[in-house]
């Protein structure tokens, strides 16, 4: 089963992008054929200058091999390496209703929110389907808000199936249901654009002045706490099996522990399952060859994959 995915780099990563999308990743590929690359073109869409930009793009690749993406299993790339994907992208054009773009939620919401109604802004479920189409996608890993650019992809493909003969393959999104929605310090979701995200990779000070920050009831010492409705254990539960959650609210139930010290075990569950991690991104920080190369190669393949593909589409609509 082909699996791929785009990651958006807009930023530091927080602990809602770990569980609810690098997690789940991670695990795909011990038994996917995972694609996943850094969708720079996309991320141009709201791009302020090109330095950020191209930081944003190489700290993504970073981070994400540093939490598990394994090249010896997953092609990973840069977007942009492989610039078939704007050919394809121009020919989806010619099977792309206006009235279906028309409808995009996506699109409305980020004009909401003051992003320049651009072209590209307009066009970004094009590019998206030809990501999936090019390289033969089946399965689509997306949050929420993605699964209508996915069946986008489904009409476009069938449009141009109908009219030019069965080129491609009619992907379906893959939602991970059991992913909660994770709160920020201040209990609404956690977001980069809120100003309540506890970002993964920082140093033990910090992430410990950041837990420090959640918002939590104002029951003295000494008395029993509520576990239910409160961000700390929210968050610290995401760490936890079973047995170690029913350990925890038996903690917060006895009234000798007060808030202060399930904001410091919080801190120490963050810090240690980030361990690996940590190692891993300093180890590829000062080895940045390797994760140039790794890109390179991931480029590679799925460039080989996108030529072959690109040869039939052309040769079916006439160029
Ligand atoms: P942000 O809201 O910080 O801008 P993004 O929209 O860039 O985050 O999200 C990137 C990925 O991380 C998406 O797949 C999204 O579903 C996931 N994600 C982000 N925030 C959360 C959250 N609070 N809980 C669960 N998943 C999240
Ligand atoms: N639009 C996706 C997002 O904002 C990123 C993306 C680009 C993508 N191309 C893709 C996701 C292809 C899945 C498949 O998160």
């Amino acid at each position: 089963m082909r699996v791929l995915t785009g990651i958006q780099a807009s930023g530091k990563l927080h602990l809602g992008n770990y569980f609810g999308a690098m997690k789940p990743m991670v695990e795909l590929q011990e038994n996917h054929e995972l694609f996943t690359f850094i969708a720079n073109y996309h991320s141009l869409t709201t791009s302020k200058d090109a330095d950020t930009l191209r930081q944003y793009t190489i700290d993504a690749a970073v981070d994400y091999l540093s939490v598990g993406i394994d090249p010896d299993k997953t092609t990973f790339w840069i977007q942009s390496h492989v610039p078939e994907v704007l050919e394809l992208y121009w020919i989806l054009s010619k099977f792309t209703p206006m009235g279906l773009l028309e409808r995009a939620h996506s699109y409305k919401d980020k004009v909401a929110k003051g992003i320049p109604a651009s072209h590209a802004l307009f066009s970004y479920p094009v590019l998206m389907a030809a990501d999936i189409l090019l390289l033969d996608t089946e399965q689509v890993p997306v949050g929420k808000d993605q699964i209508q650019h996915v069946e986008m992809t489904r009409d476009i493909a069938i449009k141009f199936n109908n009219e030019y003969g069965e080129l491609f393959i009619l992907p379906e999104h893959l939602v991970q249901e059991e992913v909660a929605t994770i709160p920020g310090i201040d209990g609404q979701k956690m977001s980069k654009s809120y100003n309540n995200a506890i970002d993964l990779f920082m140093d033990e000070k910090s992430l410990q002045k950041r837990c420090n920050k959640i918002v939590s009831s104002s029951t003295p010492l000494g008395e029993p706490l509520e576990y239910e409705g409160d961000n700390i254990y929210a968050l610290a539960s995401l760490f936890l099996n079973d047995e170690e959650k029913l350990e925890l609210q038996a903690r917060y139930r006895s009234g000798k522990e007060g808030y202060g010290h399930f904001k410091k075990y919080l801190k120490e569950l963050i810090w240690e399952e980030l361990g690996e991690a940590r190692e891993k991104r300093e180890y590829y920080l000062s080895h940045m060859d390797e994760v140039h190369d790794i890109l390179a190669q991931g480029a590679k393949k799925a460039s080989t994959i996108a030529s072959a593909k690109m040869e039939k589409v052309k040769a079916a609509i006439g160029l």
